[in-house]
């Protein structure tokens, strides 16, 4: 059974969680994926064999659902977890903030107390910089900056689910544990089979400029024009979803070397951008002209944020391989794509 090397991927036929499985199942792993699909298209599993040649074990349930998960782990002998399962809609959590952190936290604690029950070694959490909140002078962070006051009751659930990582690693060392703090993924999976599905309006930035372009918004707005940047608009930290999906694998395979047994890890690219750079690079991409206008800025949006991945590339080994050209490519391959499925 071990031979199959057995991931529980919890929320994986979300956006990053789909590409993640695609990364695992080149690396020799087996994921095994509880999702119920409320934040995912249907259509994700059947996409996903496309690409990887089978079809991989999806279990329909809920995580905050114990006795359902319960079951899956009496089922299969997992090497690891990667937890994605959560909600992710920072201007919705500040809506409706109980939502938020039920699902968030309750989510997680299932996961984790069967994770210690079935003694499974090797745990990876889905973080964000929103940990950061608004950076101070400097805004390219490392990840021992203290963390900052999350901006909604998204980010709290962020900071607070590292924070109870940290203490069941304190009581029971035998759980390797990293949170990987997530810059902005974007793109799509280069083959075109699978990419971002947002459901209804989205709140993120490519998404918008490629749906936009197809016509399926009217209109893009940037938020805000006089930010203390280059241009004016917010400086992002834009990584390829495959390079974050990569990361996972390289975080599992840290964890399992016994190294160290919790680590909180900025995956970004270590590069700004603003958003007019991101409107240009997709306008000379696409060849379209994208229709677009300044708006006021958006509550909440921090000036300028981007990684330090020094960590990541020294302790996991892992770095970009995409650019942002690859990604914006990527993404509008996609979303061209969809407007035909
Ligand atoms: N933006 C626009 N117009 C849009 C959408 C976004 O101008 O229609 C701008 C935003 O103001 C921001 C940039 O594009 O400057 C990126 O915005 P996103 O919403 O794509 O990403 P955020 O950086 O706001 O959010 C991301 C993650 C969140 C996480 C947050 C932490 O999506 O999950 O980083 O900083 F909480």
């Amino acid at each position: 059974m071990n031979q199959q090397r057995k991931i529980l991927v919890t929320g994986g036929a979300g956006f990053i969680g789909s590409h993640t499985i695609t990364a695992l199942v080149s690396e020799g792993f087996t994921p095994i994926i509880a999702d119920d699909f409320r934040n995912a298209d249907e259509s994700v599993p059947a996409r996903i064999e496309k690409i990887i040649g089978y079809m991989p074990e999806f279990i329909k349930i809920d995580v905050c659902d114990k006795e359902a998960l319960t079951h899956l782990f009496e089922q299969h002998a997992f090497e690891g977890i990667i937890h994605f399962a959560a909600y992710k809609a920072v201007g919705e959590s500040v809506a409706f903030p109980l939502k938020y952190y039920r699902n968030n936290l309750l989510g997680l604690i299932n996961t984790l107390e069967l994770a210690v029950q079935f003694k499974v070694r090797n745990f990876v959490f889905s973080s964000s910089c929103t940990v950061y909140g608004e950076p101070g002078e400097i805004k390219e962070v490392t990840e021992d900056l203290p963390k900052g006051l999350a901006a909604s009751p998204y980010g709290n659930t962020k900071i607070i689910g590292e924070e109870l990582l940290r203490d069941v690693h304190q009581s029971t060392s035998d759980l390797h544990i990293a949170c990987l703090r997530y810059f902005n993924p974007i793109g799509a999976h280069p083959s075109g089979m699978i990419g971002e599905f947002p459901i209804g309006k989205p709140n993120n930035l490519l998404p918008m400029v490629t749906g936009a372009a197809v016509g399926k918004y009217k209109q893009l707005t940037v938020f805000g024009d006089d930010y203390p940047t280059a241009d004016g608009t917010c400086v992002r930290d834009y990584i390829h979803v495959m390079d974050l999906a990569a990361a996972h694998v390289k975080a599992l395979a840290f964890l399992q070397s016994g190294t160290s047994s919790f680590e909180t890890i900025n995956i970004g690219t270590g590069e700004g951008t603003t958003v007019l750079k991101v409107i240009q690079v997709f306008e000379a991409i696409s060849g379209e002209k994208l229709n677009w206008k300044f708006g006021p800025k958006r509550p909440g949006d921090v000036a300028e944020i981007f990684a330090n991945a020094d960590k990541a590339n020294h302790l996991l080994n892992w770095y970009p391989k995409y650019s942002l050209e690859d990604s914006v490519h990527h993404a509008w391959n996609w979303e061209k794509k969809l407007q035909h499925d």
